[in-house]
């Protein structure tokens, strides 16, 4: 018997469970997914099987050839992991198929009620399965490091529109009131790829491989601010080679998703706030679509690698937008990311256990260990890596890298053999012992110096000195150095500095959510009365556990604001996603009482 994750019981010495022929009918009404998933193994299987569940109701287990009834049994219920449903297979079993219900509770899963949408007419339904739930929409292998293909029938209500991480393969009338739609996913994905959005929804085309997915009413706003798509896929195919997975298709969810995006293959989700009307959020469409190399194609083999999937990622965004958009642009970004970096490191400044890149999880959630540190300090080791043997080498490493791993999933250790190969001194010449296995930041890490970067720093700086900067300073600022000279500021100002600077830009009336949400967590701090109502609407409608976090954590250092953040979530969290909710919760419990 042999586990590799901590988080699954998937056992590599058991059948491999290769394909799913998934029969999925979507009920609003009573928020379950009712499914009949057929799992094909790659030759004949027989003997125990684990797989994981969690708050799935398993109907029947069955021979998928004969119907013949197979053993099954299900564990208590772990609690990170679920329960793990044991199976005993008769020698022989190409295919056995489980008829099982989900829980409106599935955490993998939103039941949004019409009023959380655009159109208000219609409820919807997504699902975010990364990191380990997928196992609360279907029994499966749910470590990384078993990849599967499916295909799958999705029965929704008339009038509604199933997408998911998958090429379509047609739509019909299925029954009175109902309607089924076809999918496909030819390429072996991890299931935390496996991905379902249903609602009222609208295509538009913006390249002959690019299509957004919106609500109706949202469609020509979003088909709008991503039309740079394939600009950014052409970069990275020059980065990372060709685009593999067919289409890059998005949808854009309603506000609860609680994330800015996930890479679901072929299928990016992706949160409504980056719906800021002048395309300065779409960074977040280049790193998903990123992950079409750095994580699909090649995945981390568990939780305890998700360096591997983000940091590269987060190098290989600032690449693009490097190469599209100058340094100038890319410094900036390394700038906000530095910041985000330092906050992860102060959150977790009691538990530096996750401040390592290789982390080891064994007993922790790995939505609990979720911080900017794989992201920026894993971002921070692939530039040292790349600037210790030149960007030309390091550009050939990649490609080679990808081509060697390809539609696999691999550990730290893995990656460290590799490039130890390629270039025999480089770990131990920029101290890789300290990136990966001490907590922190390491003393080496690569500088990202701009003369913008300087300039805006030391405007903040000025504040702290008492001064303002003058007012032409300030107005024409871009986006992202907005963003910039806000983090660089004091967490509290006075009142009479928090009028002025929302008089001079109207920072609580803004769209942009990443300038609205780094002001209001000055504003929510200095205690600004005029920023609470806005903030109000922001925590009541928006699920990004990115914005809520700064948002309750700036609330709680006021007693006005501890107030409205507890009558908030009391009104708006049985809307949020459950994550979301235990974003907010674990902030509030913080609180001084
Ligand atoms: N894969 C992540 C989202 C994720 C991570 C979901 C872990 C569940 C568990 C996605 O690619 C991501 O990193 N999104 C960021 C985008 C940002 C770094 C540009 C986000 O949501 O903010
Ligand atoms: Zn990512």
């Amino acid at each position: 018997m042999s586990r590799t994750d901590p988080h699954s019981y998937f056992d590599d010495a058991q059948p491999r469970c290769r394909h799913w022929r998934l029969r999925l009918n979507v009920d609003f009404a009573r928020k379950v997914i009712s499914g009949e998933a057929a799992i094909d193994f790659a030759g004949e299987a027989g003997g125990i099987l684990d797989l994981d569940t969690k708050t799935l109701d398993i109907q029947r287990v069955f021979v998928t050839a004969t119907g013949a009834d197979v053993p099954w049994e299900l564990a208590d219920e772990q609690p990170i992991l679920g329960r793990r449903l044991r199976l005993r297979l008769p020698a022989g079993t190409k295919s056995v198929s489980i008829a099982y219900d989900t829980s409106p509770e599935a955490v993998g899963l939103q039941w949004l009620e019409p009023a959380q949408t655009e159109g208000k007419r219609l409820p919807f339904l997504f699902s975010q399965c990364q990191a380990i739930h997928a196992r609360t929409l279907l029994p499966c292998q749910d470590s990384a490091a078993a990849r599967i293909t499916y295909e799958a029938e999705v029965s929704v209500p008339e009038g509604m529109t199933a997408v998911m991480s998958a090429g379509p393969q047609g739509d019909a009338p299925a029954g009175p009131g109902r309607h089924s739609f076809k999918f496909r996913m030819p390429q072996p994905i991890p299931s935390y790829l496996f991905a379902l959005a249903v609602g009222e929804l609208a295509g538009q085309d913006i390249s002959p491989r690019c299509r957004v997915w919106a609500e109706p009413a949202a469609i020509a706003k979003a088909a709008w601010e991503f039309a740079d798509t394939e600009t950014f896929i052409i970069k990275a195919e020059e980065l990372f080679g060709p685009y593999d997975w067919d289409r890059f298709d998005m949808l854009v969810l309603p506000p609860s998703f609680p994330f800015g995006g996930m890479e679901n293959p072929r299928m990016t989700f992706l949160t409504p706030t980056l719906l800021a009307g002048d395309r300065s959020l779409v960074d977040v469409v280049a790193h998903e679509l990123a992950h079409s190399w750095t994580g699909n194609l090649v995945s981390n083999a568990t939780a305890e690698h998700f360096w591997l999937n983000e940091g590269f990622t987060v190098w290989a965004e600032r690449r693009i937008l490097r190469a599209l958009r100058g340094d100038e642009a890319a410094s900036l970004a390394w700038a906000i990311g530095q910041k985000d970096l330092e906050g992860s490191l102060e959150r977790f400044r009691d538990k530096p256990e996750l401040t390592v890149l290789r982390t080891h999880l064994e007993g922790v959630d790995p939505d609990d260990a979720f911080s900017s540190v794989p992201y920026e300090k894993g971002a921070r080791l692939v530039t040292a890596l790349e600037r210790a043997v030149g960007e030309t080498e390091f550009a050939r490493f990649v490609r080679d890298y990808m081509g060697r791993f390809r539609f696999q999933s691999i550990t730290t250790e893995q990656f460290c053999e590799f490039l130890q190969e390629r270039f025999p001194v480089l770990l131990a010449k920029i101290n890789a012992d300290a990136w990966l296995n001490q907590p922190g930041l390491p003393a080496n890490a690569p500088r990202f110096v701009s003369s913008r970067l300087d300039e805006l720093t030391a405007l903040a700086e000025l504040w702290r000195n008492g001064r303002r900067p003058a007012e032409s300073q300030l107005t024409g600022l871009r986006p992202a150095e907005l963003v910039v000279f806000l983090q660089a500021l004091p967490r509290e100002l006075s009142a009479a500095d928090c009028a002025w600077l929302d008089g001079l830009l109207g920072l609580t009336g803004r769209g942009n959510y990443e300038i609205l949400v780094h002001w209001l967590g000055i504003a929510l701090a200095s205690g600004y009365a005029p920023a609470f109502p806005r903030a109000r609407q922001v925590l009541s409608t928006v699920g990004r556990m990115k914005y809520l976090r700064p948002l309750y954590q700036a609330l709680g250092r006021t007693v006005e604001g501890r107030k409205l953040a507890r009558e908030v979530f009391a009104e708006a969290s049985p809307g949020y996603h459950s994550l979301s909710r235990r974003v907010a919760v674990s902030v509030m419990e913080q609180y001084p009482s």
